[in-house]
């Protein structure tokens, strides 16, 4: 795929974990630019795949990628946390795999929704934009003490509240209105250190907490559990360690699963060198009793 688009990460090791010959029904519970989901349909010639996501323009895209499998790809909008009721309107109550890819994709980032540092157009952050929360709200209008708590929360940055209180101050003067102004406010309370954007953990926080990413997972995995067929496999694919270990704890504590990866699944060097956005992914599979 060209620099713009997106880059699946982890693929063969999807593929590998997740499709077995005997897997019909499976569901790519972020299907996005459907580049997992086409991997898939390649190779495994009875596979009906279900790709579901929040975003309409993925899905649109998702659509054209898929174009040629139509038969056999049924796509859906909405939340995973309601996929049990997303199944139920097609009909489906058992599944023989899952794959979550989670977080946003590149083109998301290149959307001019806010996701971006660089980002000249309004400060949304919204993936599904019939929600009504946005990032506008949250810098706006919310508690300089809550701006914290969801940074340091969300973000895990230990900056939170300095960071808050230049969000307060610089508010008071003027509206925060794009990505770029949030991103030069926060640069302006913490260093740069090596590559990373000091407002890396700013906008991941902002990102969580608009589209409430936590609560989402945390229904999207038990409403998958209850739905795989005995022997079916639930991968998920994480970005930051809040989601990683939320994953590890969700599959190391519930009986009817045995986890298949001990240790999560990394990409190799010559993945992060050729898609950067890859260096932090980590998957981890379990398999149904
Ligand atoms: C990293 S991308 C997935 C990329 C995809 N695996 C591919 O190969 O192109 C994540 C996608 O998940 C979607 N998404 C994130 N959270 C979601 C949720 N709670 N429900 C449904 N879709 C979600 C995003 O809109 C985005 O399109």
């Amino acid at each position: 795929m060209n620099d713009q688009g997106h880059i699946a990460v982890l693929s063969n090791e999807v593929f590998e974990n997740l499709i077995s010959t005997g897997c019909r029904t499976f569901v790519d519970a972020t299907v996005g630019a459907a580049g997992h989901a086409l991997g898939m349909l390649v190779r495994n010639r009875n596979l009906h795949l279900i790709g579901i996501d929040r975003d309409q323009e993925a899905l649109d895209r998702a659509g054209q990628t898929l174009k040629e499998y139509s038969g056999r790809v049924t796509l859906l909008r909405g939340n995973f946390r309601n996929l049990k009721e997303i199944l139920q309107g097609i009909g489906i109550s058992s599944i023989d795999g899952i794959l979550f890819d989670l977080g946003i994709s590149s083109y998301q980032l290149a959307d001019s929704r806010g996701f971006s540092f660089n980002d000249d157009e309004g400060l949304d952050m919204r993936m599904d934009t019939r929600e009504a929360l946005t990032a506008y709200e949250i810098v706006n209008s919310y508690r300089q003490e809550d701006i914290a708590r969801i940074l340091y929360e969300y973000g895990e940055e230990h900056r939170s509240r300095k960071i808050a209180k230049v969000i307060f101050d610089s508010r008071k003067k003027e509206k925060i209105r794009t990505a770029r102004q949030l991103a030069s406010i926060v640069a302006s309370a913490k260093k740069r250190t090596g590559r990373i954007h000091p407002a890396t953990k700013t906008f991941q926080a902002l990102r969580i907490a608009v589209n409430d990413e936590l609560g989402s997972l945390a229904q999207g995995m038990d409403a998958a559990v209850g739905l795989l067929a005995a022997g079916g496999r639930i991968g998920i694919i994480t970005f930051h360690s809040l989601e990683d270990r939320m994953v590890k704890e969700r599959f190391r504590n519930d009986r009817t699963l045995n986890v298949l990866t001990r240790k999560a699944i990394k990409p190799g060097r010559e993945e992060v060198l050729s898609n950067p956005r890859s260096r932090s992914a980590k998957l981890r599979v379990a398999e149904k009793n």
